[in-house]
C-alpha cells in the first residue's frame, strides 16, 4: 500500500524547502506546496486547495507573505475547514514570536478540530543570506528600526528539523514550540559574526520606525510599508528579549548559535558575490 504524502506549503521557501527536502531524504512522499507545483497551491486560489489537501496525512503551512497582512486570518481559518473535510491527520503551522496576529492564526488552528503542532519562531537569521537582508549584508550595511534590543535570532535549519518531527512523529500533538537560537544577540553583535564570514565588513545602523518605512515605500508601495513597519514595532521593541526552549523540547538537543550558522551559511556559498 502507497503511502500517504505530506504536503508543505511554502516549499520553494526558506522552512518549505528544507523541510520537503528533508521528508524525501527519509523517503516520505512530499507534495509540493507551490504556485508552480504539479499539484498547484496559491493562496489568493481556494479552489486550488482541495486538490492540494487531498490524500495527505499531515500539512506543513507557511503563510505568505506574513500572518499579519490583512486577510491571512480569514484563510488560515479556510484552509482548517478545507484541511477537516480533506481529512487531513494534523497540521503544523510556522507562526512568528510577539505578532498578535499570527497569534490569532494559532488560535484558529487550536480551535479547528484537527490535530496541530504550533512553531512559533523568532527572527530567521537566514534573513542575512537568503532573505531580504542579503543585499545589504552584501554591500555591508545593515539597516533597521531594532535599537539595540537583543534578539535570540534562529537558523532555519532549526525550524525545519522541529517541524519534520512535528510532521512525522505523534507525541508532538497540540503542542507549541517557540523555536529560538541559543543567545540574545544585538543587532551590532550580529553584523560583527557576519563580518568574520561576508568577505568584508558588516555595519549595523539603526533606524527608526518612520525612516524604515520610507525605505519599504521605495521598494514595495505604502502598503506593504505599512504592513512590515507595523511588524518591526511590534518584534523589535524587545518583547522577544528571552530564549525559547522549543527546540530542545521537540529534538531533545540545543539550537545551533549564530555564529555556526554564519559559517555554514559562508561555506555553502551564501554571499559567495562578494569574494
Ligand atoms: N523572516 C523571519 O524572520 C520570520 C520569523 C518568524 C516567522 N516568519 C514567517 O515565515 C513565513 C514565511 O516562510 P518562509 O520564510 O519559509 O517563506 P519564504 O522564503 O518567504 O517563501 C515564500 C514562499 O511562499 C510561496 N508563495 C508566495 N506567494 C504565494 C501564493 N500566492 N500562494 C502560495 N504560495 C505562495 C512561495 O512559493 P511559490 O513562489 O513557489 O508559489 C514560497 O515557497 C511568513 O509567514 C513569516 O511570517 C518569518
Amino acid at each position: 500500500m502507497s503511502v500517504s504524502p505530506i504536503l508543505v506549503i511554502g516549499a520553494t521557501g526558506k522552512t518549505g524547502r528544507r523541510i520537503a527536502r528533508s521528508l524525501e531524504r527519509k523517503g516520505l512522499p512530499v507534495r509540493h506546496g507551490s504556485r508552480n507545483a504539479p499539484t498547484p497551491f496559491d493562496w489568493d486560489e481556494p479552489e486550488t486547495w482541495p486538490a492540494a489537501l487531498a490524500g495527505v496525512r499531515a500539512a506543513y503551512v507557511s503563510y505568505f507573505p506574513d500572518l499579519a497582512f490583512p486577510g491571512a486570518s480569514d484563510r488560515i481559518e479556510a484552509l482548517t475547514r478545507a484541511a477537516a473535510d480533506a481529512g487531513v491527520g494534523r497540521l503544523v503551522l510556522l507562526s512568528g514570536r510577539g505578532e498578535p496576529h499570527a497569534q490569532h492564526c494559532e488560535e484558529i488552528v487550536r480551535r479547528s478540530g484537527l490535530d496541530y503542532t504550533l512553531v512559533r519562531a523568532s527572527w530567521f537569521a537566514q534573513n542575512f543570506s537568503e532573505g531580504y537582508l542579503r543585499d545589504p549584508a552584501l554591500e555591508g550595511m545593515v539597516a533597521l528600526p531594532a535599537g539595540e534590543v537583543r534578539e535570540p535570532i534562529v537558523d532555519v535549519d532549526d525550524i525545519a528539523d522541529v517541524a519534520v518531527a512535528a510532521l512525522t512523529e505523534p507525541r508532538h500533538s497540540k503542542q507549541l514550540y517557540e523555536v529560538t537560537g541559543p543567545h540574545l544577540l544585538t543587532f551590532t553583535e550580529a553584523a560583527a559574526e557576519l563580518s568574520k564570514v561576508v568577505g568584508h565588513p558588516v555595519r549595523y545602523v539603526p533606524i527608526t520606525l518612520e525612516q524604515f518605512h520610507a525605505h519599504m515605500t521605495g521598494i514595495g508601495g505604502a502598503f506593504i510599508a505599512d504592513v512590515f513597519t507595523e511588524i518591526c514595532r511590534e518584534t523589535l521593541d524587545g518583547r522577544n528579549q528571552s530564549l525559547g526552549d522549543g527546540v530542545q523540547r521537540a529534538l531533545g538537543r540545543e539550537p545551533r548559535d549564530f555564529t555556526a550558522f554564519c559559517r555554514a551559511a559562508a561555506a555553502a556559498g551564501a554571499w559567495a558575490q562578494a569574494a
